[in-house]
């Protein structure tokens, strides 16, 4: 049997994306590992109450993600490290707006997502912001027959236990395939 370690959240690693937002007029970005997905259209960010970006999220009611390659490690990694209270992250990166116009996104990162607040869970010390994914914009580079290629975006991934940051392996198996084994079916 394994050892019981007590409460310990073990779902890592998860994609560290920067989250984008207007706050006090300008933008800003904000380090985020408690990314998720519940539905296909839809994205949540658990944010610490103490930080600056979401005022600007709850005000603005849009926010981006940027999907950060691991070339970008030293800027992902500072913009969660200094808040945007004290120092102003909106040079950091070359910043586009799409049809939102409200939610400011990186255009270094290979892929970022414009979103719409839905709603904001409120916890004690966290707010969870709930947005619809309304526009994807992808680097020609990273897509492949028009899919994104996460080979060629080189995503950063997030691990709490060893304070680390990962890249991804290879892809090994299908998806919905490697199963049929089992049903006496031949995969692929
Ligand atoms: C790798 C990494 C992951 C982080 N993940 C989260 C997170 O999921 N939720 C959160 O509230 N803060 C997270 N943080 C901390 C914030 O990014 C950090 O406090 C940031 O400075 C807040 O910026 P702001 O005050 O400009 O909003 C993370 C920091 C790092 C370095």
């Amino acid at each position: 049997m394994k050892k019981n370690i007590g409460p310990v959240n073990a779902l890592y690693p998860m994609p560290v994306v920067l989250a984008g937002a207007i706050v006090e007029g300008r933008a800003n970005f904000i380090t985020v590992a408690h990314v998720g997905i519940f539905r296909h259209d839809t994205v949540a960010l658990g944010l610490g109450k103490s930080h600056f970006t979401n005022r600007g999220i709850a005000e603005q009611r849009t926010f981006s993600i940027n999907i950060m390659p691991d070339e970008l490690v030293v800027e992902t990694d500072y913009a969660g490290i200094v808040s945007g209270r004290k120092v102003d992250k909106s040079t950091l990166f070359e910043v586009e707006y799409g049809p939102l116009r409200t939610a400011p996104m990186i255009a270094a990162a290979p892929v970022s997502m414009e979103c719409a607040l839905l709603d904001v869970l409120d916890y004690e010390s966290h707010e969870v912001f709930v947005g619809k994914v309304e526009n994807t914009f992808a680097d020609e580079s990273v897509l492949r027959n028009g899919k994104i290629d996460l080979a060629a975006v080189r995503p950063m991934l997030f691990d709490m236990f060893q304070r680390k940051y990962w890249r991804l392996g290879e892809a090994f198996a299908d998806c919905w395939s490697a199963g049929k084994k089992l049903r006496g079916e031949s995969a692929g």
